[in-house]
């Protein structure tokens, strides 16, 4: 029996309820919210396209009661509120923290065992909030966004250059943001580097637009993306459930990899059935160890940003 649960039954949730549904992979997918009603009306919406998608997963929603997630094997946290006028960085980071070490204690009474994928907001900060509210080891908590920035990448050089998103391969590290690290050394179509194949202004174009690629659907609809963040969780709930090593950037909390510790930061992984099976450490040049290095150190800023909020609201 395989079991999923999606914390969160807004824009991301639904869709990664819908994506791992989709995939006919596990036994039930539990979607649960704080509204009332919404996860039930969304997972009995997917439910509903089961005979038309032909998958047998059992879709559930539940409101705010725990006690049916139980025994999952693994579970996606997207639950948290967007930033609306008027709120600041610090107010979100905080509002956004507390929905997710509140969620997290709830979900890991009833399902001791399982491995959490964080998406909620900001994210490297959110996925260290999970771990720390969950106990577990860090390779059974880590958060999902690398798959995602990897894949606008891959979007934007396969528009370039007008090949198959199927031969496009690319590494991506740092933080889910402006300083995300996209590596064209590290990039490759049909296993010919990028760097032969589009001139450096290109390339640069490619990844400033990749740096900005959540803002640009912002911009576009007033609210943040959920088919590929939904997709990208659902790429990873399978590499798991699998067991396939799938390798794929992960936010996740080095031991010293690449001069790292003590904070969640996209890196790449082995991914398998329990967990983060390695952080998989490759040579970087001076210039991209420095970007890195950059990008840790905003990290690191939000999390003084957290710690300043969370002891204001402690006290
Ligand atoms: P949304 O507003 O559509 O959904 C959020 C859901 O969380 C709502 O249904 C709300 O009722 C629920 N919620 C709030 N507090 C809760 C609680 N205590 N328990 C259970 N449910 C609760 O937002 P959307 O678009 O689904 O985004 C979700 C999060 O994912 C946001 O923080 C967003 O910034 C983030 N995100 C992260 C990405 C990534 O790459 N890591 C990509 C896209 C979104
Ligand atoms: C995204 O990158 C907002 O994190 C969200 O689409």
């Amino acid at each position: 029996m395989l079991k999923i649960t999606v914390i969160g039954a807004g824009n991301v949730g639904a869709t990664v309820a819908e994506c791992v549904a989709r995939k006919d992979m596990v036994n039930e997918v539990v979607l649960i919210d704080i509204k009332e009603g919404l996860s039930e009306g969304k997972a009995l919406d997917i439910a509903e396209s089961a005979p038309i998608h032909l998958f047998d997963t059992t879709v559930r929603g539940v409101t705010n009661d725990y006690s049916e997630t139980a025994n999952s094997n693994i579970c996606v946290i997207t639950s948290g509120v967007p930033r609306r006028p008027g709120m600041s960085r610090d107010d979100l980071l905080g509002i956004n923290a507390k929905i997710v070490r509140s969620v997290t204690e709830s979900f890991v009474a009833h399902s001791p065992d399982a491995i959490i994928i964080v998406i909620s907001n900001p994210l490297d900060v959110m996925s260290y909030v999970a771990h720390e509210a969950s106990g577990f080891p860090s390779s059974r908590v880590f958060g999902m966004a690398g798959v995602l920035d990897t894949a606008r990448y891959r979007a934007f050089i396969s528009a370039d250059l007008g090949a198959s998103v199927k031969d496009i391969e690319a590494l991506l590290m740092g933080g889910h943001g402006d300083t995300m690290v996209p590596l064209p050394r590290y990039t490759s179509v049909g296993g010919i580097p990028l760097t032969e194949l589009l001139s450096e202004k290109r390339i640069d174009a490619i990844v400033e637009r990749t740096k900005s690629g959540g803002g640009e659907i912002v911009q576009l609809m007033g609210t943040s993306a959920w088919y590929a963040p939904g997709a990208a969780a659902a790429e990873m709930v399978e590499a798991i459930v699998k067991d396939s090593g799938r390798v794929l950037p992960c936010a996740v909390r080095p031991s010293g990899e690449y001069g790292l510790s003590d904070l969640f930061i996209g890196l790449p992984v082995r991914l398998g059935r329990s967990g983060i099976e390695e952080i998989i450490a490759v040579d970087l040049n001076e210039s991209e160890k420095a970007l890195l290095n950059v990008s840790a150190d905003h990290i690191r800023s939000n999390f003084e940003a957290l710690r300043r909020v969370l002891s204001q609201s402690d006290s």
